[in-house]
């Protein structure tokens, strides 16, 4: 096995464009290794070749063993994983009754189901090495919900629970596990959702919230607010604690990048805030009497 070297080496999946082919020149400007994967291995031709840049063909939504293998041999090869950023993912858009299991289930195959098992083999690497750092792209659509946006929404939701809860279970063995809330940035992203976004069977009574969000797609698309150049090099800020964020210690959990991520984030903490004030004293009428002495989840 390769001997550990101080520089660090990331593993990012989805390299073929937006983030991921972004994060990739910018890791290696900041003196990292970086491995870009794709599952297109073609789409990384067009990264520009650099002696810290590995490239390599990877489907997040590959069988565990598959997953596993490919791990291993970057292992045997680097001899560390210190950073994994779990970027791929796609936009499914479509209403509840018109989007069928099979659409629903490949969204969250990428969008979940593959970072939660890339994850699963990278883990016994951190866990040795005592150190590591995990990045998942969330977004402001686990955060607000917009009809015709379930699939996606509902995902990132999973993801942002799913991470909550990994964070608890390895912070103690020296991995840091940090959601990058997203708002709205400028890639191709919307474009291929709104290749999908026309259904072949569409129910006449949810067409306007379809063509809503489609309408909406093709009237962001290419004008978003963010620019993904800038946030990923606060991603790169966060992991390595530069820039900005040198004298933080120790970050939250989630990252919001974006102004609109700040408004959604804040909007959805006021709603949560009001309900409470108005609900609170009937959620509460529902308690046994010794309720104050169990304890609560809350650590
Ligand atoms: N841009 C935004 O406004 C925004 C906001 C919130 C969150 N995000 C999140 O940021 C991440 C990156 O998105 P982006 O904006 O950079 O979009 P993008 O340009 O469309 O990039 C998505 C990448 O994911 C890859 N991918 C999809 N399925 C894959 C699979 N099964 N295995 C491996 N790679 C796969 C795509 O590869 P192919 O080229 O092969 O399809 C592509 O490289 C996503 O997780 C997205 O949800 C983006």
């Amino acid at each position: 096995m390769a001997q550990r070297s101080s520089s660090r080496v990331w593993l990012v999946t989805g390299c073929s464009s937006g983030f991921g082919s972004l994060l990739v020149p910018a890791i290696i400007a900041r003196g990292d290794r970086v491995i870009a994967t794709a599952r297109r291995p073609s789409a990384l031709a067009e990264l520009d070749l650099h002696k810290n840049l590995t490239t390599m063909e990877l489907d997040i939504t590959s069988p565990q063993p598959v997953l596993d293998n490919i791990v291993r041999s970057i292992i045997s090869k680097f001899g560390q994983i210190d950073v994994l950023v779990n970027n791929a993912g796609y936009v499914a858009p479509g209403v509840w009754e018109e989007i069928s299991h099979e659409e629903t289930t490949a969204q969250f195959n990428t969008n979940v189901f593959g970072a939660l098992n890339l994850t699963r083999a990278v883990l016994p690497t951190m866990r040795e090495q005592k150190s590591g750092t995990l990045v998942f792209m969330s977004s402001i659509a686990a955060w607000h919900g917009v009809g015709a946006g379930g699939p996606y929404s509902s995902s990132k939701f999973a993801l942002e629970g799913a991470v909550e809860c990994l964070e608890k279970e390895t912070v103690h063995l020296g991995i840091e596990t940090f959601l990058m809330v997203l708002g709205q940035f400028r890639t191709d992203i919307l474009n291929a959702a709104r290749k999908q976004n026309k259904k072949d069977n569409p129910i006449e009574d949810y067409e306007r919230i379809s063509e809503e969000l489609r309408h909406r797609h093709q009237e962001t698309s290419g004008k978003q607010p963010g620019d993904p150049e800038l946030a990923v090099e606060r991603i790169l800020d966060v992991v390595r604690r530069e820039g900005p964020l040198k004298n933080f210690p120790r970050l939250p959990l989630r990252i919001p990048l974006g102004s609109d991520a700040v408004q959604v984030m804040q909007a959805k903490c006021e709603e949560t805030l009001g309900i409470l004030k108005s609900l609170g004293d009937i959620a509460r009428s529902t308690d046994y009497p010794d309720a104050d002495d169990i304890p609560t989840y809350l650590r």
